[in-house]
């Protein structure tokens, strides 16, 4: 417990210190990393060793709901661009996940991802809402091509905010997010499987799962 409030109170500083990049306002609650940890249970469940990406990993409350669903013979590569969320990170592999194998990468999304065995899975993070367009389009067209054939990708993002920062017009970046928003939508018209809501999460979230074909 006292661990937990170490954490969320070192998230809570480096949403002070770096917005744009953390773009929440409170860890993800353990609903939401459920539902966005759900394909391994729902369609990767069998034994074969798999490949996990996770982008954004933040304090680990994603980490933590994959490391439940693996075993040691999957391999799991973390992203995180924070100094101070690797350190948290790196502590966690050495002492809660020491059994796993666990890579931390700390580096921006998609720096560093080249000619590396495809995974089967990736949980993205990432505050899309506060990037520039083609950083968004960079990152999805990255997930595309290092995930296999068949594999799996989940997103969140808040629920209605884009939309409401363009119909408000409270946001002199309207045309930014308009770019994003349709760059969000092309990307899932033909991937989409699921759209899931997580009341439980400050602020409230969608969950995106897609198939990589
Ligand atoms: C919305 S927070 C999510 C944190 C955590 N996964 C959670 O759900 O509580 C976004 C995270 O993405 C990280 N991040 C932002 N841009 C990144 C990039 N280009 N590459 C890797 N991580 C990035 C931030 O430092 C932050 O930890």
């Amino acid at each position: 417990m006292k661990k937990r409030l170490l954490r969320v109170s070192s998230f809570l500083r480096e949403v002070q210190l770096n917005w744009k990049t953390t773009g929440a306002i409170f860890p993800s609650s353990s609903r939401l990393a459920k539902k966005m940890a759900k394909p391994l249970t729902e369609f990767l469940s069998d034994r074969k060793p798999k490949r996990i990406l996770e982008v954004g990993a933040g304090t680990g409350v994603m980490t933590e709901e994959i490391v439940k669903h693996t075993d040691k013979n999957d391999t799991i590569v973390l992203y995180e661009l924070s100094d101070s969320f690797a350190n948290l990170l790196r502590d966690r592999i050495e002492n809660e996940w020491s059994d796993r194998n666990i890579e931390l990468r700390v580096q921006p999304f998609p720096k560093g991802l080249n000619k590396e065995k495809k995974f089967d899975f990736a949980v993205c993070s990432l505050p899309f809402n506060n990037f520039p367009y083609n950083i968004v389009k960079e990152c999805l067209e990255a997930f595309e091509d290092v995930l296999r054939d068949g594999g799996y990708l989940t997103f969140f993002e808040y629920c209605y905010i884009r939309r409401a920062k363009i119909n408000l017009r409270i946001n002199k970046d309207c045309m930014r997010l308009r770019r994003i928003e349709s760059q969000i939508q092309s990307y899932m018209k033909t991937r989409k499987i699921s759209r899931e809501t997580v009341a439980l999460n400050i602020p409230p979230a969608w969950v995106h799962t897609l198939r990589i074909e």
